[in-house]
């Protein structure tokens, strides 16, 4: 069993995985009317990442006989300006979810919760991933921004992006 602020706070993490797939979804979005397929590309696949992430929170409330709550998740932006400010937006969000992943350690360490620590050292893990993808994916945008050249030629290799689903053992 989990404690019922552990169960709350899990819920809440579910959901912000949930939140960060429907940002880069948008982001995708963007990309599409944008004519920018590839940067669309690599935004649907961590879309997808970022579902897989929320099901490893729900699959985990469950298998510790707590229960799952589905809250409405928030809308994202839209609007963006460049994909430079799109690609900072990225790493700024994903150093907030590491954030929140941390503030979930601390809790599992305050609580005594060895099993919800364990569960979530994949997490730990898996944001030092986030963090370098996106930041790597920062700066090839910020050397490519000056020309429309340099764009085109980070579209096509992001369009090689796919996703690899995560072994669930
Ligand atoms: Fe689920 Fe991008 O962190």
């Amino acid at each position: 069993m989990v404690s019922k602020k552990m169960e709350k706070e899990l819920n809440n993490q579910l959901n912000a995985e949930m939140y960060s797939g429907y940002l880069y979804l948008a982001m995708a979005a963007y990309f599409e009317d944008s004519d920018l397929s590839g940067f669309a590309n690599w935004m649907r696949v961590q879309a997808q990442e970022e579902l897989s992430h929320s099901m490893r929170f729900y699959d985990y409330i469950i298998r510790r006989g707590a229960k799952v709550s589905l809250d409405a998740i928030e809308k994202p932006n839209f609007e963006w300006g460049s994909p430079l400010e799109v690609f900072d937006h990225v790493l700024s969000h994903e150093k907030t979810v590491s954030g929140l992943i941390n503030n979930l350690v601390n809790l599992a360490i305050e609580e005594n919760d060895h099993a919800t620590n364990n569960f979530l050292q994949w997490f730990v893990e898996e944001q030092v991933e986030e963090e370098e993808s996106a930041s790597a994916a920062l700066n090839k945008v910020k050397l490519a921004s000056d020309t429309h050249n340099g764009i085109l030629i980070i579209d096509s290799e992001f369009a090689s992006r796919v996703y690899t689903p995560d072994s669930q053992e």
